[in-house]
């Protein structure tokens, strides 16, 4: 077992993200690269639907994504909780309110990603289970720009409470507390069906059992859990 930790581990290991996960998996992979210095990581960040594609062609070793794929035959495994939330301008009418019916933020204009996303997929079956419209203001192709124009007033989104990490426009952003939300989803690591896994593929799988561990709760810089603009008042304790 020490042997292992020193290195005796040696190979490639080739991963596939979705965009979303690019805020989680890289700092994953710091202490898992320092546990195994012979192995050597490559990532591939992508949108949902690549990633779908990748997995298909059995490119990866093994691949992340916010929901098991559905349309092919594959082996997963949730690792790590993906909740995703309702973001506007923190001077948002409806920033601080409580238990905000769905269909009342049907009425506010929505920035959604680009089709293929699979942060779209879920928010747009929560809306069609609900008969609801969304009203698209815009397709933007990342999080970093929803986030952006967000702030700029353009409307409000939904997305991985993850995208908060770290460059979110801390101060400028709110959590609104929405009926049906958070969305409760997980990240799922997964493989085509049938493939022999390699020892460092396995070696990472096992890894990722402790992902909850490596990846921190959003920081908030208030001083105050309650003047926390990212937190709705409900869970605030
Ligand atoms: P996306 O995927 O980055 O393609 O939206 C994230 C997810 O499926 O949760």
């Amino acid at each position: 077992l020490v042997a292992d930790m020193k290195g005796l581990k040696k190979g490639a290991l080739r991963l596939a993200v979705v965009t979303t996960a690019k805020y989680f998996a890289p700092r994953l992979l710091g202490p898992f690269c320092q546990q195994y210095p012979g192995i050597e990581v490559s990532l591939k960040v992508s949108n949902r639907e690549r990633i779908l594609e990748r997995l298909a062609d059995n490119q990866d070793d093994l691949c992340i994504l916010g929901q098991p794929p559905e349309e092919l035959e594959a082996e997963s495994e949730p690792f790590l909780e993906n909740p995703l939330v309702v973001l506007a301008p923190a001077n948002h009418p409806l920033a601080g309110k409580k238990k905000i019916p769905l269909a009342r933020l049907a009425e506010e204009p929505f920035l959604l990603r680009e089709p293929g996303s699979g942060t779209r997929m879920a928010m747009e079956r929560l809306f069609a289970t609900h008969r609801l419209k969304i009203k698209v203001r815009m397709e933007l192709g990342s999080n970093e720009a929803i986030k952006q124009a967000i702030v700029g007033g353009l409307g409000v989104s939904v997305l991985s409470r993850h995208t908060l990490a770290l460059d979110a426009p801390m101060g400028q952003l709110a959590i609104l507390d929405v009926e049906g939300f958070p969305i409760e989803r997980h990240w799922y690591v997964a493989w085509p069906s049938g493939k022999q896994l390699s020892v460092v593929a396995r070696t990472f799988l096992d890894y990722l059992k402790q992902a909850p561990k490596f990846v921190s709760e959003v920081p908030c810089h208030h001083a105050e859990q309650g003047e926390c603009p990212l937190l709705p008042p409900a869970t605030v304790a």
